[in-house]
């Protein structure tokens, strides 16, 4: 079983996730957990490309292949790996980062994206991606808040550093797409406690598993 997560910074993806791997290890499988950009070696590399404030002179173009490149890299060296050998996957983003972030947010063509996004996968689309839906005041705020924590300032912030109308059509666009591919699509109301928020990710992934069992 392949799940995916989604969602705009601060929406408490680590969270849920973390909570998704104990539930489904509780229901007997074997669980890894993966993220992108990042999830492989060369994806480590790129990530901190992608998301330094160094790199704010990076193209749309650039910026979106290096993001299909990890995403290649990763499904061929580790995802689809680990579901051949029986294993559930659960990816911290995966392929629809790339339409909303790269489409919705910076006006690159999604139908195009999603199919570039194909040819990164080969194919490999989730059985369940959870949208997890937060306004992006509330969002950034969390997110600015856990930086400050971390003591992880501009390191990684090219992202939170976007102007809030960028934060605005993503989170649409978001909603836009998990619409028109509501066959795997869960949206979760993540404005609410880790508890709240984790029995809505707990009925998808049981409705996921229902499924996988008929
Ligand atoms: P995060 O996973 O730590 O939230 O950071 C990843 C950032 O990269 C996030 O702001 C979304 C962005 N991103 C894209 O723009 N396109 C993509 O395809 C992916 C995977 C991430």
């Amino acid at each position: 079983m392949f799940v995916t997560f989604e969602g705009i910074e601060g929406t408490g993806k680590t969270t849920q996730i973390a909570r998704a791997v104990e539930h489904l290890r509780e229901n007997g499988l074997e669980v890894e957990t993966t993220l992108e950009p990042g999830g492989s070696r060369l994806g480590r590399e790129l990530r901190r490309i992608l998301l330094s404030m160094e790199s704010r002179d990076l193209t749309g173009r650039a910026e979106l292949f290096l993001y299909l490149a990890d995403r290649a890299q990763h499904v061929e060296t580790f995802i689809r790996p680990a579901l051949m050998r029986g294993a559930a996957v659960i990816s911290d983003r995966y392929a629809d980062s790339t339409v909303v972030y790269q489409g919705y947010g910076r006006g690159l063509d999604p139908n195009l994206l999603h199919r570039l996004n194909d040819t990164a996968v080969d194919g490999l689309w989730p059985d369940l991606t959870i949208l997890l839906d937060i306004e992006p005041e509330t969002g950034l705020k969390r997110a600015f808040d856990r930086n400050i924590r971390e003591g992880k300032q501009n390191k990684e912030g090219r992202f939170e550093a976007e102007a809030m109308d960028f934060h605005q059509r993503v989170r649409e666009g978001y909603l836009t797409w998990a619409a028109l591919n509501a066959d795997r699509f869960a949206v979760v109301d993540a404005s609410g406690s880790p508890d709240e928020v984790f029995a809505q990710v707990r009925d998808a992934l049981d409705r996921a598993l229902a499924i996988r069992q008929s």
